[in-house]
C-alpha cells in the first residue's frame, strides 16, 4: 500500500524549504520549529477527522499527527531540515492504519534526518545551544502553549550550556514570512486548486439537477458530498451551507431540515478540500427551475456586480478595487428598483445599503478557506500602508451578494430573497481565470441545465 498522495512531489517542499532557510539565514539565523498538532476526541473515544496544519504541510506535505518540523540555519552558512514523527508501531497500526515511521518518511519528504517523536525535547534544547535566534509561526500555531513550550526548551537549553554560550535571545515570528509565501500558488498549487475547483462545481451542477420542491437542505448537501468525494477530494473544505427561501438571508446557514418549497431560491455555498487545498463556490438557483420576475431581477443585479469586480481581479489592480465596483453595481441595483433611496454618491456614502450587503467582495483562497496573506501592504512590504495590488498567482474570491429581509422600506416582492454568486479566481498575466465556472452563472445556462435534470 503506498502512502503517497498522487501530488507528493518531494522537491516543491524542499524548495519551500529552502526558501525558509534562506530568509532564516538572512536574519543570522536559528532554530525554527513548526508543530503539526494533535487529534482531538469529539466526544467519548471518538476523535474528530484530524487535519494537517497548512503551514506544517506547505512545508513538508506530511500528513500525519504529532509531528514537528525543525529547520535549522547555522553560522557556517549549512542548514538541515528535520522530520519528528511517531514511530512505526505494528499494534497500533492495527487500529489506526499505517504510519511512515521516521526512517521512510526521511526518504519520501527529503529531510535531511528524520527522528521519533519523543527524542523532540531532548533534541531541540541541544540545537539552541549557540543559535542566535528561535523561529516560530507564533500567531498562527497547531499547539497553543508553544511559547510556553518554546520557553521550557530555552530554559533547559541555558541549563545544559552552563552559561558558556549563547541560547536564542530573539523570538521570530514566521507566520508573516510563510503567509507571504502562501500568497502566491506556485504551479504545483495551482494545478490541485484548479482540479478542486472542477470537482466543487461538479457537485453545484449535480444539487441544480437533482433539486425538487419537498426535499430538505441536507438531502441536497448529501449529494454535493458525494459528488466531491467520487470526484476525489477528501473532504468539504468548510461546513456546507445549503439555504432555501428566507434561510438564505442567513449568511452561515448550514444545510438543515428546512424543506424546499416551489417558489424558492436556494444559495448552496459549498467547496471541496483536495490534497489540503480549498474550493469555495456560492450558486443560487430557484427550486422550480425558473427565476421569478423578482428573483431575476436581484440576480440579474448581483451577476453584474460579480462582473464588475472581476474585471478588476487582473495584476496590478488594488485588492480593494473589485469590491468597490461591486458595491457600485449593487447600490445602482438596489436604487433602481426601489429598494433604496438616494443618489448613488449618498448611498455609498452613507452606506444605507449595508443591510442588504454586508461583507466584502472576497477573500484569499488556498491551504486555508479564509488564506493566510496580509490584504495590505505593510512596512515590511517596503511600501506605505494600503491595499496590496494583485499580482498573478494570486488566488481569491469574488463573492458579491443581496440579502433582502422584511422590512416596511422595501417592496414585498423582494421579501426573504437572499443571493450571492462566488467564483475562485487565479490571476493570471493578463487577467484572471475563474476556475469555478464549470457550474453555470448565467439564468439562461441554469434554467437549462434544471430543466435537463428535471426530465
Ligand atoms: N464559504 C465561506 C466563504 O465564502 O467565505
Ligand atoms: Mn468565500
Ligand atoms: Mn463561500
Amino acid at each position: 500500500m503506498s502512502l503517497v498522495s498522487p501530488v507528493h512531489d518531494v522537491h516543491v517542499y524542499q524548495a519551500r524549504r529552502t526558501r525558509v532557510l534562506q530568509w532564516m539565514h538572512d536574519q543570522g539565523g536559528g532554530v525554527t520549529v513548526i508543530p503539526t498538532g494533535e487529534p482531538s476526541l469529539r466526544n467519548a473515544t471518538n476523535p474528530h477527522p484530524f487535519r494537517f496544519d497548512s503551514q506544517f504541510y506547505y512545508l513538508t506535505g506530511f500528513t500525519e499527527p504529532t509531528a514537528w518540523l525543525v529547520m535549522v540555519a547555522r553560522a557556517d552558512g549549512t542548514s538541515e531540515s528535520i522530520l519528528f514523527c511517531q514511530p512505526k508501531d505494528p499494534d497500533t497500526e492495527i487500529w489506526d492504519g499505517v504510519r511512515w515511521g521516521p526512517e521512510a518518511a526521511l526518504v519520501a519528504f527529503g529531510f535531511d534526518q528524520a527522528h521519533p517523536i519523543d527524542t523532540l525535547s531532548d533534541w531541540v534544547p541541544k540545537a539552541l545551544v549557540g543559535a542566535p535566534a528561535v523561529f516560530a509561526p507564533l500567531h498562527r500555531a497547531a499547539v497553543a502553549d508553544l511559547p510556553m513550550q518554546l520557553q521550557r526548551w530555552i530554559t533547559t537549553a541555558r541549563q545544559q550550556s552552563r552559561g558558556m554560550r549563547e541560547v536564542p535571545n530573539r523570538w521570530i515570528d514566521l507566520t508573516p514570512l510563510l503567509s507571504r509565501q502562501r500568497l502566491i500558488k506556485d504551479s504545483h498549487e495551482q494545478a490541485i486548486m484548479r482540479q478542486a475547483a472542477h470537482i466543487a462545481a461538479q457537485g453545484h451542477c449535480e444539487a441544480m439537477r437533482q433539486v425538487k420542491p419537498g426535499q430538505a437542505e441536507r438531502s441536497l448537501e448529501a449529494e454535493l458530498l458525494r459528488v466531491f468525494l467520487q470526484g476525489g477530494a477528501q473532504d468539504t473544505a468548510y461546513e456546507t451551507i445549503v439555504a432555501t427561501g428566507a434561510n438564505a438571508c442567513v449568511l452561515h446557514h448550514r444545510a438543515g431540515h428546512s424543506v424546499i418549497k416551489d417558489g424558492d431560491l436556494i444559495l448552496i455555498d459549498a467547496g471541496c478540500e483536495l490534497h489540503g487545498y480549498a474550493s469555495d463556490i456560492t450558486r443560487t438557483f430557484p427550486a422550480n427551475g425558473r427565476f421569478s420576475g423578482p428573483q431575476a431581477a436581484l440576480y440579474d443585479i448581483v451577476l453584474a456586480a460579480q462582473a464588475a469586480a472581476v474585471s478588476l481581479t487582473r495584476p496590478g489592480a488594488s485588492f480593494n478595487a473589485g469590491h468597490e465596483a461591486a458595491v457600485n453595481v449593487l447600490c445602482q441595483g438596489l436604487i433602481d428598483e426601489g429598494i433604496l433611496k438616494g443618489s448613488l454618491a449618498e448611498v455609498i456614502e452613507t452606506r444605507s445599503y449595508h443591510p442588504f450587503y454586508m461583507h466584502r467582495t472576497g477573500h484569499w483562497l488556498g491551504l486555508d478557506v479564509h488564506d493566510v496573506g496580509p490584504y495590505r501592504l505593510t512596512e515590511l512590504d517596503g511600501e506605505e500602508p494600503d491595499w496590496r495590488p494583485l499580482e498573478p498567482g494570486m488566488v481569491l474570491t469574488v463573492e458579491p451578494g443581496l440579502y433582502i429581509r422584511p422590512s416596511d422600506q422595501v417592496p414585498e416582492k423582494f421579501w426573504n430573497i437572499g443571493i450571492r454568486i462566488e467564483d475562485d479566481a487565479l490571476v493570471t498575466d493578463q487577467g484572471c481565470e475563474l476556475m469555478t465556472r464549470g457550474a453555470p452563472v448565467e439564468r439562461a445556462a441554469i434554467e437549462d441545465l434544471m430543466s435537463a435534470g428535471m426530465r
